[in-house]
């Protein structure tokens, strides 16, 4: 099998290199070889019955016709419109992510090429094992410990959109847990694949939910201080997952609890509720870094004209504990098109991430592991909003609207929502040390994210003999003892 496929890719570099294709080559891209697995790894997850994507995208009957638009699709890579919808710019920042669907160029081209060359199905004998979709494939991350259901909601087609708040719900959670990780999946009445729908919104019925868990006492009322605050619920938004070290606590008895819940008319009449899905840390498990609070975002400058595009928006804070960047998720509304996070400590000035932004799906990105930024305090976050406020924008209603700042999809925010852990001296060094070791980093490389994790650990060289001592006291970073 390697030596088949390595002969194959010398064989098609020969061939780029003389700028031909030739017949033996494109006949060797085929369905069941090469595009299969990229389907079943990054689409059919919801391209499939039942899955939220318009069509199906398993069998070769209902591929091939696609072909063409598969390869537009795939083709726009980080921009508004992208199949899979996943954003993140490939030639900037970091690029290690957790369930990270996006295709690499290598596939993108083997798609465009096979949808150029007459989309063959090849060798049946060459598929993959199919994938069996039961009814717990609607959770990415896999089953959930513990399932909560919010009542169902009616929207009747056509209605004016709704906000307010749906009953409480118990967890019927009997012990302690800290979560992993969370998913929320809406489900509804409406009809799967072929039903003529088109969009995510023309899908599901809950635009957003902001929800947090509460414990009551006998009255029925909450509990100071044991409220805990969930990431927000968006149409098209992938699952929450937690810092390893910074799970998150779900008690015993807790109740879900929302007053905010936003809900639109997807243009018949739907019945539909939400599932909001818990992954637990193993019992005896105990966080290790603290949430961070620090809010990154500008709601009172946002001044977006009309009729125009390449606007910015920039926005800063600086950190004022060590920070671990956990997620990146750009919140723009609907001339959002794409949005940076910079980091800059000292003269060190470097962009973390960049991301495509899209209205209908809001993501977010959390890094890999021995990725995930770890900055000194001091260090000051900066994001960059890029508008694209013209017809060029299928999100916008009406371009030209100058745009404020609000709640609705016709003004605007911006904000990174991301997730950030604080961390103490010792912890951060600790964490400085394990990057050094997992990714065998030398005295000459560079990694993204972690401005000190190859600086040398030693104190300032004292001017004069009297203030080395004053010095030594002061020295933040006077190395990992
Ligand atoms: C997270 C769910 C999801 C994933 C993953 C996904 N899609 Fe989609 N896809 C959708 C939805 C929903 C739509 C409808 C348009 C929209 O809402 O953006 C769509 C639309 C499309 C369309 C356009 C259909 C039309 O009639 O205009 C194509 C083609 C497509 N997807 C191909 C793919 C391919 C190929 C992959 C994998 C490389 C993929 N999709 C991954 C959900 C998904």
């Amino acid at each position: 099998m390697r030596v088949v496929e390595s002969l194959f890719a010398s064989a098609s570099l020969a061939v780029a290199a003389l700028g031909l294709v030739s017949t033996a080559t494109a006949q060797s891209i085929t369905f069941h070889k090469d595009i299969e697995p990229i389907l079943q790894r990054s689409c059919q997850h919801c391209h499939r019955d039942g899955g939220v994507a318009p069509m199906p995208l398993v069998t070769y009957e209902q591929v091939a016709p696609f072909a063409g638009l598969i390869e537009y699709k795939t083709g726009i890579r980080d921009r508004a419109g992208a199949m899979p919808p996943w954003y993140v710019e490939k030639d900037i920042g970091i690029q290690h992510f957790k369930n990270d669907p996006s295709l690499s160029d290598q596939e993108i081209e083997a798609i465009s090429r096979w949808a150029r060359t007459g989309a063959p199905e090849g060798d049946v004998t060459d598929a993959p094992v199919a994938l069996a979709f039961d009814d717990s494939v609607k959770w990415t991350l896999g089953k959930p410990d513990l399932i909560v259901t919010t009542e169902d909601f009616f929207m009747q087609a056509g209605r004016p959109d709704w906000w307010g708040e749906i009953a409480r719900a118990p967890t019927g959670l009997s012990e302690d847990r800290y979560v992993k990780s969370v998913e929320i999946v809406e489900v509804n009445d409406v009809p799967s694949a072929g039903s003529g729908r088109e969009t995510v919104g023309g899908r599901y019925i809950f635009h957003h939910m902001i929800w947090r868990t509460e414990v009551h006492d006998e009255d029925g009322n909450p509990v100071a201080g044991q409220t805990v605050n969930w990431p927000v619920h968006e149409v098209g938004r992938n699952p929450d997952i937690f810092d390893e070290d910074a799970g998150r606590l779900l008690r015993a008895g807790s109740v879900f609890a929302t007053d905010s819940v936003h809900m639109h008319s997807n243009g018949r009449d739907t019945t539909g509720h939400l599932e909001i899905g818990f992954r637990f840390q193993p019992r005896g498990y105990e966080p290790k870094y603290k949430p961070s609070f620090l809010g990154l975002g500008n709601g009172v400058d946002i001044s977006i004209a009309g009729d125009e595009k390449d606007q910015e928006l920039h926005a800063y804070t600086v950190l004022n504990e060590h920070t671990k960047v956990i997620t990146f998720e750009p919140h723009l509304h609907a001339p959002g098109e794409r949005m940076c996070l910079e980091a800059i400590w000292g003269y060190t000035v470097e962009t973390l991430s960049c991301v495509g932004y899209d209205h209908n799906w809001v993501r977010g990105y959390p890094f890999e592991d021995d990725y995930a930024p770890l900055l000194p305090k001091g260090t000051i976050l900066h994001i960059v909003g890029y508008f694209n406020n013209t017809d060029e924008n299928p999100n916008v209603p009406d371009p030209r609207n100058w745009q404020g700042s609000g709640n609705r999809s016709v003004t605007n925010m911006f904000i990174d929502l991301g997730i950030r852990v604080t961390m103490s001296e010792e912890q951060f060094f600790e964490a400085m040390e394990e990057r050094r070791q997992n990714l065998d980093l030398g005295p000459n490389d560079h990694v993204i994210g972690c401005p000190l994790c190859l600086a040398p650990l030693i104190a300032p060289v004292p001017q004069t003999a009297e203030s080395a001592d004053d010095l030594s006291d002061d020295v933040a970073f006077q190395g990992a003892e």
